[in-house]
Parts: structure tokens; C-alpha cells; sequence
């Protein structure tokens, strides 16, 4: 959600800021804006609604010259997104700019203040307010920028991460964090990267510092980065190195990065499994499950919380914990969790899951259990984001980048360590037999080559996608571990190709949505063979008998199906716990093809944001 970009030092900057901008436009955004200090010494704002595209079109006659400069893709919380209240935001005098990816949520009160000295603002953002502040801090008390900063920043209630330009001193940008990611980049002469992630920094260094909470960076030319409180108290991070390689960030040969990503996923799970199963792939080690050992095997309950996708991950962990830890699991959503008033136990083990590792309600979420005393672990994909560095411990799921919107590697990648993490605390509580936790390790060793074969349905899928894009509602169903799939599978179309869709517990159906069915409503039913198989055809029955249009997920070579569907798409066998990750692959197929078929923005669909840092 948002993305900030800076840089100075002895390069052109325009182009490695329009390039940053377009590596953070899978986070989404309405608006793009850039600020540039010029060779004459004048602070310029170009800005425009719409596409980082936009913004190079309308900078394309101008003379944009330089080598400091700040750019942001705006995702409006505040104010209608149109080119006024894009980002950067001048002070009153023009002296400074700044970019703000957050919510200042006392900007009211703060601006009544402003305009009742006589400041007038020309955006109804909340982030005008903010530079509008600092600067009126700077001249009454005859402040330099990085004291106005601090003293501003104690007013501010909520979420930000910011950097200004100032025209008085071209030499140096300032930014700040509070709940929202920034990233420096320590280039190889001297000169400094800003970045909402490290992706538009990779190609330029690998020296990294990820600021925490509450830290100032000066980016000052020929001097050393300087990080500071808004006490003046000097913090020393720690410089980082990273690890993503630019081929991870390309397309790839795929039209979409969503495509690029269902079709990683095979070796991305191999990638997820790699040091943590053995070669003979009968033994699994977390270090994160031998640091912690006793307070995870010997959890008392299991409190998931999540948002999205990952939340439907944490209903498949839910069933696994049950069935093989049989620790009680409950499966929060972030958002809610956070405002009521959780019963937490000290015994209790919190299980945040994020991609991002910035989603601002999961980490909310997770502050609120560790002030109840609760152990914290985290499962997330973004190196080095806010939720592993919240948490006592964790595991990565080392998927790479997610750049599509629409997430698919990042949740097979979360159900492999939720499975992973429910074998090895089975096997520690002795809740399985040890050589059905053998077995079952073997089975999640070969699942990289199940999907490959799942992904030969892609054709199949293409040729079927079409008859679905007149649909105006379609209804998921699944039973057991193929619940959540049929949530996911439902969220997976809605979000890129705005049909309504809705994921049911395929027998609750005749509890309500039955009333829904009839030859218009393409039905999806997961219906491979596992214990409620028979149960689930007779639901398919139950479609039929209304008219209703079905299509079912199978297990190669189910007959019994094929005469009652209209449509069978087959897949291979495995453990019903496991299924989730083969059965995921067609869903996230169909709502691709669907999309694409209906000439949607697949990777940046509409009104969405990757990285959601806002509650
Ligand atoms: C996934 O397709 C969605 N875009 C969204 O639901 C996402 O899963 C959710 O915002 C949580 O994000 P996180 O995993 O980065 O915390
Ligand atoms: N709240 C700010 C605005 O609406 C920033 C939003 C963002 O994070 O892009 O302008």
C-alpha cells in the first residue's frame, strides 16, 4: 500500500525514482508523485493521477535535472485520489517537500491550529498537514529541519513513514518510521537508497538498513547515515544484507506476475522445505521449534491471527494442529482480534501469518497479545519486515517476492510451514506415531511434484475460463481441509476479476445459499476423495437437482463424478491434510484466466493494495 522511494547522491536521480516507483506498483496505488531538488538548487513537485506512466507523461516535456529526490505512489486513505492531493506536499513557502505513507489520525485537530495562524492548505489530505506542521515548528522556533521533525513528530498520533526534501540543504533527506516500512540503501559511493521495501533498491546495493519504530535517518552526502529518536537519542541498526535477485523481481517470460507465481510454486515450496526436511525426507527441523521447544510443544491453545488469504492459511493450521498436535486452535481475524477483548493466557502460543510482514492489523494484533504475555510466532515471506522482527520467533516461508496482488505462492508457502511446524510439534508431543509422521513427511516431500502435475490443467482451464465471465455470482464449496480452499478459491476470483463469489462449507449450503442456485450460478466443488467424499457428492446432487452448473476439483480417475459434473478437472492424490496444496493450483488458475478473459489489471487489480499498512 504506498510506495516511497528516495535517493541522493552523485546519479541522475529521475530515473532510479520512476524506476522504484514501478518495482512498489504491485502494492497498489491511484497516483504517483515525485519531488526533485534541480541543478539550479529550485525543489520542483511533478505529480498526476492515475499510473507511475502517467507521472513519466507528464514529466516528459519538463526539464527534470538532479541527483536528490523523493517519489510515492499514493493509495488515498484521506481526500479523493486526483493529482491535488497526490503526494509530495509543499510547506506553505515552498521550502520543503514530503511523502507520507500512513494516516496521521489527529491531522484535524493539528490543521484547525495550522489555519487558525493562517496557513492555508491546497490538498484535504492528512498528509499536508504534517510538512505544513514541521515547517511552522521550524521558523516559529527558529529550528533546523531535523529538530522540527522531532518536535512535529511527538504532535502526530498514528502511522507514518516520510521523507522530506528541503531546498535550504540539497545535500540531505530526512525520513522517519512509525508502523509503516522504510528501507535505506547504503550505495557503493556514498550514496543513499529510501525504499517502503527493498525491491527497488536491489539492483543498486545489497547494504541495508531496515529502520524500527520511532528512528530518523538523515541521509546526509559525504557523511555517514545518522539514526536517531524523536528524543535526539542516537540508535545504531544493524546494516543488513539482502538477497533478492533481480530475476525474482521480473516477469520472467509470463504476461503477469500472477501467472509467473502459480507456476513457481513447485519449486518454491521446494525452496520452503530445503534445510528444514532432511535428504532421506523423513524428519523435519525448525530451529525456531528447538530454540522454543517447550513453550510450543507445550502450548495449551493455539491463537492464529491473520488477515485475507493468510487467514485462510490459518484455517487449513487450524484443522493441522487439531487433528495432529491436538492442541485447541482458534483462527482470528487480525482486524477483530485486535478491538475486542481476548481471553490470552501466558500458555497460550499466537501464530501471526503475513506475506507482507507490514499488514497493520496483524501487527496490532500482535502487540496486543504480547502485552497479555503470550508467545509470539511469526510465519511470514518478506525478509526483515516489521512482523519476524515483532515476534519472539518464527519461520519464513522463503517463497521470494510476491508481486501480484492477488497472493498464491505466499499462502501453499504458509500451509507448507503450518504443516511443517504441526508434524514436528506432533512428533515432540508424540500425538502421531512415529512412522506416520515419517509417512507424512515423505508425502509433503513429494507434494513440489504433485503440483506440477496439478499445473498440466492450466490448458484445460484456459479453454474452460471463458463460459464463466457472463457470471455475475459463483459459489465455492468444500468440506474439511477443502473449506478454506473454497475461501480462497472464492477471494482468488473477487479480487481480480470483480465477480461476487462466496466460499461455503459445501453442507451448510442447503442452510441458505441453496435459495442462490440455478442455471446461471457456476457452482466450484472440491471434491477429491477423502473421508467426506461421499458426503460431498451428495451436495453435488443437491446443485443438479436446482438446476445449477457444476464444476468439481477430482482425484484422477473419479468416474462416479464425471457423470454427474459439467465439468471434471482432475488431480493427483495425496493426504486429505495436504490437499489444500494441490487443489489451490486450478482455483488460483481459473480466477487468473477468468480475469484475464474479461481484460482485467490482473496483477494490480482494482481498489487493492499488496501491503495493507493501514488499519
Ligand atoms: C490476498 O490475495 C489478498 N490481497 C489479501 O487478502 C492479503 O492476503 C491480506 O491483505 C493479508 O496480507 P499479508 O499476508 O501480507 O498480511
Ligand atoms: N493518508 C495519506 C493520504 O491519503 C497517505 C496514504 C498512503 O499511504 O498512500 O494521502
Amino acid at each position: 500500500m504506498c510506495g516511497i522511494v528516495g535517493y541522493i547522491g552523485q546519479k541522475k536521480a529521475y530515473p532510479i525514482l520512476i524506476k522504484g516507483l514501478k518495482r512498489l506498483e504491485y502494492r497498489g496505488y491511484d497516483s504517483a508523485g515525485v519531488a526533485m531538488i534541480d541543478t539550479k538548487g529550485g525543489l520542483n513537485v511533478y505529480k498526476a493521477k492515475g499510473k507511475v506512466a502517467d507521472l513519466e507523461a507528464f514529466c516528459e516535456d519538463k526539464d527534470i535535472s538532479g541527483n536528490a529526490g523523493i517519489a510515492h505512489t499514493r493509495w488515498a486513505t484521506h481526500g479523493e485520489p486526483n493529482s491535488a492531493n497526490a503526494h509530495p506536499h509543499y510547506s506553505a513557502s515552498g521550502r520543503l517537500a514530503l511523502i507520507h505513507n500512513g494516516i496521521i489520525e489527529n491531522y484535524a485537530t493539528i490543521k484547525e491550529n495550522l489555519v487558525a495562524r493562517g496557513i492555508q492548505f491546497k490538498s484535504v489530505t492528512d498528509t499536508e498537514v504534517l510538512v505544513q506542521l514541521i515547517e511552522h515548528i521550524m521558523v516559529s522556533n527558529d529550528l533546523d529541519l531535523l529538530e522540527a521533525v522531532q518536535v512535529a513528530l511527538h504532535q502526530v498520533i498514528g502511522a507514518y513513514a516520510i521523507a522530506i526534501l528541503d531546498r535550504e540543504h540539497p545535500d540531505t533527506i530526512i525520513c522517519a518510521r512509525q508502523s509503516s516500512p522504510l528501507v535505506v540503501g547504503l550505495g557503493e559511493d556514498g550514496d543513499f537508497y529510501l525504499a517502503s521495501d527493498a525491491s527497488p533498491i536491489a539492483e543498486y546495493t545489497d547494504k541495508v538498513v531496515y529502520l524500527n519504530d520511532g528512528d530518523i535517518a538523515v541521509m546526509r552526502l559525504g557523511e555517514k547515515l545518522k539514526v536517531v529518536n524523536l528524543d535526539n537519542e542516537t540508535q545504531h541498526p544493524k546494516v543488513k544484507q539482502i538477497d533478492v535477485t533481480l530475476g525474482q523481481l521480473e516477469k520472467g517470460g509470463y504476461p503477469f506476475f500472477m501467472l509467473k507465481e502459480i507456476f513457481e510454486q513447485p519449486n518454491c515450496l521446494r525452496d520452503c522445505m530445503r534445510g528444514r526436511i532432511n535428504v532421506e525426507g523423513d524428519r523435519i527441523t525448525l530451529s525456531a521449534v528447538i530454540d522454543f521447544r517447550e513453550k510450543l510443544a507445550g502450548a495449551r491453545r493455539i491463537i492464529i491471527v491473520a488477515c485475507g488469504t493468510s487467514w485462510h492459511a490459518g484455517l487449513i493450521g487450524k484443522q493441522l494442529f487439531e487433528s495432529l498436535c491436538r492442541i485447541p486452535v482458534e483462527v482470528e481475524y487480525a482486524s477483530e482480534f485486535r478491538y475486542r477483548e481476548p481471553v490470552i493466557f501466558p500458555d497460550d502460543v499466537v501464530i501471526a501469518i503475513s506475506q507482507s510482514g507490514e499488514t497493520a492489523d496483524t501487527l496490532a494484533a500482535i502487540e496486543l497479545a504480547r502485552q497479555a504475555g503470550a508467545f509470539v510466532f511469526g510465519v511470514c515471506n518478506a525478509i526483515g519486515a516489521s512482523i519476524p522482527r515483532q515476534t519472539q520467533t518464527g519461520v519464513y516461508i522463503h517463497v521470494g517476492p510476491e508481486i501480484g496482488v492477488a497472493s498464491t505462492k505466499a499462502f501453499t508457502g504458509q500451509v507448507t510451514v503450518l504443516s511443517m511446524l504441526a508434524l514436528c510439534l506432533a512428533n515432540e508431543r508424540r500425538t502421531i506415531p512415529g512412522d506416520v509422521y515419517k509417512e507424512m513427511v515423505a508425502e509433503l516431500t513429494r507434494i513440489p511434484e504433485k503440483m506440477e502435475e496439478a499445473l498440466k490443467t492450466n490448458e484445460q482451464i484456459e479453454r474452460l475460463a471463458p463460459i464463466f465471465t457472463y457470471a455475475k455470482n459463483c459459489l465455492y464449496l468444500g468440506r474439511g481441509y477443502n473449506y478454506p480452499v473454497a475461501l480462497e478459491g472464492a477471494l482468488k476470483l473477487k479480487e481480480i476479476s470483480y465477480i461476487h463469489a462466496e466460499g461455503y462449507p459445501a453442507a451448510e449450503m442447503k442452510h441458505g445459499p441453496i435459495a442462490l442456485i440455478d442455471s446461471e450460478m457456476p457452482v466450484f466443488v472440491i471434491a477429491t476423495r477423502d473421508k467426506l467424499y461421499e458426503k460431498v457428492i451428495s451436495n453435488i446432487q443437491e446443485v443438479r437437482a436446482r438446476g445449477g452448473r457444476v464444476t468439481a476439483l477430482v482425484t484422477a480417475g473419479d468416474e462416479q463424478i464425471r457423470r454427474l459434473a459439467d465439468h471434471v478437472i482432475e488431480l493427483p492424490d495425496t493426504l486429505e491434510c495436504f490437499q489444500p496444496l494441490i487443489a489451490s493450483i486450478p482455483l488460483q488458475l481459473l480466477a487468473y484466466h477468468i480475469a484475464v478473459c474479461k481484460g482485467k489489471d490482473v496483477d494490480r487489480p482494482r481498489n487493492l493494495a499488496k501491503s495493507v499498512t493501514v488499519e
